[in-house]
């Protein structure tokens, strides 16, 4: 069945309990409240509340939707909210560091474990995925999300929707999924969260609205909205954007929650008097539930009249939450099964969040160290050598908790002689004796070092304005390189980083993210080679803090630097042959830094090596008529593993419209896929190309309009952004 069908059954349900409620049970049944005591959380279920937060197992679910189905007047049983966020008992990877995998797959398989786990105690319906593009790695939340861009952050979210939601939303094992945050909460000024998010119409329908777009077409069963404003409109209120964009124009039929409290933040923002005026704006713009429980007071009388909210909203409302019920099942199984509940991860939950840990590692350099062999004596140094907090901003206390670095290696390999020497924590006024390990790092064969920010510097409210490793790890990272012992670092963080301060001095450096409870044994695999750290950046690496925004699709600008970074006075020569022989000086850089970040988006290598040979096209032009019909080209490339060992190589297509009626990004991903080559051997990754890939929405047409305009496009395929393989294709 689709899951956005329902049964003839089903649909008399709902709308028998529509005629049949109250205008008091209606505005209770749109709200999901979070009550930590229990005793309280019952009265607002005897009240009539729509949906809770999970209280904590199967049995405490099973008690409540009782109370919900056998003891109010209509028997409607409970949403029963949670945030799942990459994982429930089994950690997975953080998003933005399965983001980096590239790989689809990772993401849905994951969310599958999680939605079974989840379900198994009673939670269907999640807060998750969260899918805000984000270019500012200062915002804490991007560890949240899949990063920098609006194709892989619209692929990855559908397959975590795909996950959570399987074929079918009244399997067991499956839960309502919802996207986050409605729309531009990645854009906050200056990183800082809950910051203002203004934007122009193009930058909000071509980059920060796709991904919506691609959750609303994958069937997500809600959407919640941001806390941010757009044009001073803060997105709980915002009715053309909730109603006008996701609900008419792109016909989501799921329900709109909000955030936490994010209705009466409409008071603070300044566009509403008091909380009922808040409400008042909130529903009427198209909220469907509100998220804290203002609508009624907890004997669940309305705090809003029939004169203040039409009746059509109200109803619509509440039809769309009686729908996502039915269509989870849960008006004929509201219970669930206590004594299937999961309570911790099985041997193949553990083995699926090792394999995607693994996969989500990405090698930022390597001078050959890496892989290293495990013998003799070797150096961990560093506040992540022994610490276990592997598991990433958002998990919770129930989750299955990592293990250490230092306890993983001791165990695996008994033969060799570890010695620990922290160095440094991960604050300024941590104990710090980088001396004890230039001392002890004398007669090793190996030091690593492993590094990074402790989770709670990313998440939610936790932004930050200074990128580089906190406390005093990259002297530490400097201290060890002046030993002249080789060494790798292992950096685990939430964000991308500021490195230059170390980068250079490092032979080699693997990008290990939270990879949740099996990290130390998936950094273990990949350091030692039994698996290949071969994921890509999802996120672009500043050079400096000073440097944000920087992300790679972005428009060339009338004066594109190809130099940056002198301080010295430069000769100018302004000519007579007009502002194309401007010099060098007037174009767009930073005295002060090199062009460009210190790692690109895609970047990422590898412990085997690939020669992409062959780019080729279908056709290299296509009429527009031909397109809107949906016809494709199919762009080809051919990839050799030329190296010593059997790895994988992700494969990534870009476009840039060369001449258009607004400026485009100088290059913009329209495909990739990871493949696995073996050695010597050559495979084929094709891709299609059509209307999707070579279009933007005209934001100057009146209603805005995707479309393709005539002319020529270059195509970028290979192992990274910069890959020389070009092509050249013609929309004529
Ligand atoms: C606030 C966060 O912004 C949102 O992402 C989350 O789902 C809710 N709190 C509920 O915990």
């Amino acid at each position: 069945m689709n899951n956005e069908e329902l049964t003839a059954t089903d649909r008399d349900r709902v709308e028998g309990l529509l005629r049949s409620m109250t205008w008091d049970e209606k505005l209770a049944q749109m709200q999901v409240v979070f009550r930590p005591d229990l005793a309280e959380l019952e009265r607002w279920i005897r009240a009539g509340v729509g949906a809770i937060f999970w209280p904590r197992s199967a049995a405490a679910v099973n008690a409540f939707q009782r109370v919900a189905v056998e003891q109010t007047r209509l028997g409607i049983p409970l949403l029963v909210g949670l945030d799942v966020i990459h994982g429930q008992r089994t950690i997975a990877p953080t998003p933005l560091a399965m983001a980096a995998s590239f790989d689809p797959d990772v993401v849905e398989r994951t969310a599958r474990l999680a939605a079974a786990e989840a379900a198994s105690g009673g939670v269907n319906w999640t807060f998750s995925p969260m899918i805000d593009v984000s270019r500012d790695p200062r915002w804490g939340r991007v560890v949240e999300g899949f990063g920098e861009d609006p194709y892989l952050t619209a692929v990855m979210g559908a397959a975590m929707i795909r996950g959570y939601q399987g074929d079918d939303l009244r399997e067991r094992s499956s839960i309502a999924a919802t996207v986050k945050h409605f729309v531009g909460y990645g854009h906050a000024e200056g990183g800082r969260d809950y910051n203002t998010a203004d934007m122009s119409e193009h930058l909000l329908r071509n980059v920060y609205l796709e991904p919506f777009r691609a959750a609303t077409a994958a069937g997500v069963a809600a959407v919640m909205a941001a806390f941010n404003t757009i044009g001073g409109k803060p997105m709980h209120a915002h009715r053309r954007l909730l109603t006008g964009v996701l609900k008419d124009e792109w016909g989501m039929r799921g329900v709109i929650v909000g955030d936490a409290d994010g209705v009466g933040n409409l008071v603070p923002h300044g566009v509403a008097a008091d909380l009922l005026d808040a409400l008042r704006q909130s529903v009427r713009a198209g909220l469907d539930v509100e998220m804290g429980g203002s609508l009624t007071d907890r004997g669940g009388r309305a705090l809003l009249t029939s004169e203040q909210l039409p009746a059509d909203r109200v109803d619509d409302a509440v039809r769309r939450i009686l729908t996502l019920k039915a269509r989870l099942g849960l008006f004929d199984q509201p219970y669930v099964p206590e004594s299937a509940e999961i309570t911790e991860p099985t041997r193949q939950a553990r083995a699926l969040v090792r394999a995607a840990a693994a996969r989500s590692t990405v090698l930022l350099k390597n001078d050959g160290t890496l892989p290293v062999n495990l013998a003799g004596r070797i150096l961990l140094t560093g506040p992540y050598a022994t610490s276990t907090d592997h598991l990433g901003a958002w998990t919770q206390s129930f989750a299955a908790p990592a293990g250490s670095i230092a306890g993983e290696l001791a165990s695996r390999y008994p033969r060799v002689t570890f010695t620990i020497e922290p160095g440094a924590g991960f604050y300024d006024d941590d104990p710090a004796d980088l001396q004890a390990v230039a001392s002890a790092a004398a007669g090793q064969d190996l030091v690593l070092v492993f590094a990074g920010e402790p989770s709670h510097l990313s998440g939610e409210a936790a932004s930050r304005s200074d990128l580089r490793l906190p406390g005093r790890q990259e002297e530490l990272i400097r201290a060890v390189a002046a030993t002249g012992v080789p060494f790798v670092v292992v950096l685990i963080n939430g964000r991308p980083l500021v490195t230059s301060g170390w980068i250079d001095a490092a032979p080699a450096v693997l990008e290990a993210w939270h990879l949740g409870t099996e990290a130390p044994a998936a950094i273990v695999d990949v350091l030692t080679g039994a698996a290949e750290p071969a994921g890509r950046l999802p996120m672009s690496f500043p050079r400096s803090t000073g440097q944000i925004p920087v992300y790679y699709a972005h428009e060339n600008t009338g004066r594109a630097a190809t130099t940056g970074g002198t301080m010295r006075q430069e000769t100018v020569d302004i000519g007579l042959a007009g502002p194309a022989n401007v010099a060098e000086k007037y174009t767009s850089k930073y005295l002060d830094l090199e062009l460009g970040p210190q790692f690109d988006f895609g970047h990422g290598g590898g412990y085997t090596t690939f020669r992409h040979t062959n780019p080729r096209l279908s056709a290299d032009r296509l009429s527009r008529a031909a397109l809107a019909n949906g016809e494709q080209v199919e762009v080809s490339v051919n990839v050799t593993n030329t190296g010593g060992r059997d790895g994988d190589e992700v494969v990534q297509l870009y476009v840039r419209d060369l001449v258009s009626s607004v400026a485009q990004p100088v290059r913009l991903l329209v495909a990739f896929g990871r493949r696995h080559v073996t050695v010597g051997e050559t495979i084929t990754v094709s891709f299609e190309l059509g209307t999707e890939q070579l279009g933007f929405w005209d934001t100057e047409a009146n209603p805005a309009r995707f479309t393709v305009e005539p002319g020529t496009f270059t195509l970028y395929i290979g192992g990274s952004l910069h890959s020389t393989q070009e092509l050249t294709f013609e929309v004529v």
